[in-house]
């Protein structure tokens, strides 16, 4: 069995026995391939590989899903169990934030707004928020996050740099089931059709990679892009190519392409790396 703590006190003591490097990796539970991805990487990247489980409330505006969020912690743990986790940090909404929702958090900064904040007022002021607190409470060596939540993995990237929180943080690359759906928590929502329509995310990727390896400007990869975007059933809600810092401005050599899209009630994101030939 993985060894399973529920409250401050107990991670703490825990934590302390953990020799050398400590690796932590953040989620929410429901956890997929994609998380399992993550936990390996932190295996072979640190001594000790510490897991946190929370819901975190303050990261979901009052219309999103966080009642019905998929809460799965016995078959989360049986993952962490198979990976060899050494300690997980399952907390509840109480014993993060005792006093309530905290008065005092994270400003992400414009980025913060832009993108998934546009859509998500305040959810990265959530995600930073609790972000900080686990970092805290964990201690970490280093911190994994999925590229897939790319925009997340920037802001956590500019928080620790800003803040001078020893933590290396290190991206790892998205998992894909093999039609090409990027692997998230919330694709358990989507129906046989919708989840058909959901490759309409992948696929715009993939035409916009493909027009950067022809040699195609930044303007014709976002075309090609978009004409990929084809399903009745899904609702674009951004398609933008930036460069990799997610900063605005013209973009060339190393750029990210960016999308979000409605289907049916589901938000999904999705995005890949982009090489833009050099400007003639
Ligand atoms: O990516 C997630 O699952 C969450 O945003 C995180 C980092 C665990 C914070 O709640």
């Amino acid at each position: 069995m993985v060894n399973v703590v529920h409250t401050r006190k107990e991670l703490a003591a825990a934590r302390d026995g953990l020799a050398g490097t400590v690796g932590v990796v953040m989620t929410m539970g429901a956890l997929h391939e994609g998380h399992e991805t993550l936990l390996r990487a932190a295996r072979e990247r640190a001594d000790r590989v510490l897991v946190t489980i929370f819901v975190n409330p303050l990261q979901f505006g009052p219309d999103e899903d966080f009642d019905r969020y998929p809460r799965t912690l016995d078959a989360d743990l049986e993952i962490c169990r198979r990976v060899g986790v050494d300690l997980v940090f399952a907390p509840s909404v109480n014993e993060m934030y005792p006093e309530g929702p905290p008065t005092v958090r994270l400003d992400p900064g414009p980025l913060g707004a832009d993108l998934e904040g546009l859509s998500r007022p305040g959810f990265f002021h959530g995600v930073l928020t609790v972000v900080l607190k686990l970092l805290q409470l964990t201690r970490p060596d280093l911190a994994l996050f999925g590229e897939k939540d790319y925009q997340q993995l920037t802001l956590v990237r500019r928080m620790v740099r800003d803040l001078d929180v020893p933590t290396e943080i290190v991206g790892v690359p998205t998992v894909r089931e093999p039609d090409g759906l990027a692997l998230s928590s919330r694709n358990r929502y989507l129906s046989a059709s919708e989840r058909r329509a959901a490759l309409s995310l992948s696929a715009a990727l993939r035409a916009g990679a493909a027009a950067a390896e022809r040699g195609d400007d930044a303007g014709a990869v976002l075309a090609a892009a978009h004409r990929a975007f084809d399903a009745p059933e899904a609702r674009l809600d951004y398609l933008v190519l930036t460069d990799t810092d997610l900063e605005p401005g013209p973009v060339s050599g190393a750029a990210r392409l960016l999308i979000a899209a409605w289907v049916g009630a589901t938000r999904l994101i999705d995005n890949t790396a982009i090489h833009l030939a050099p400007r003639s």
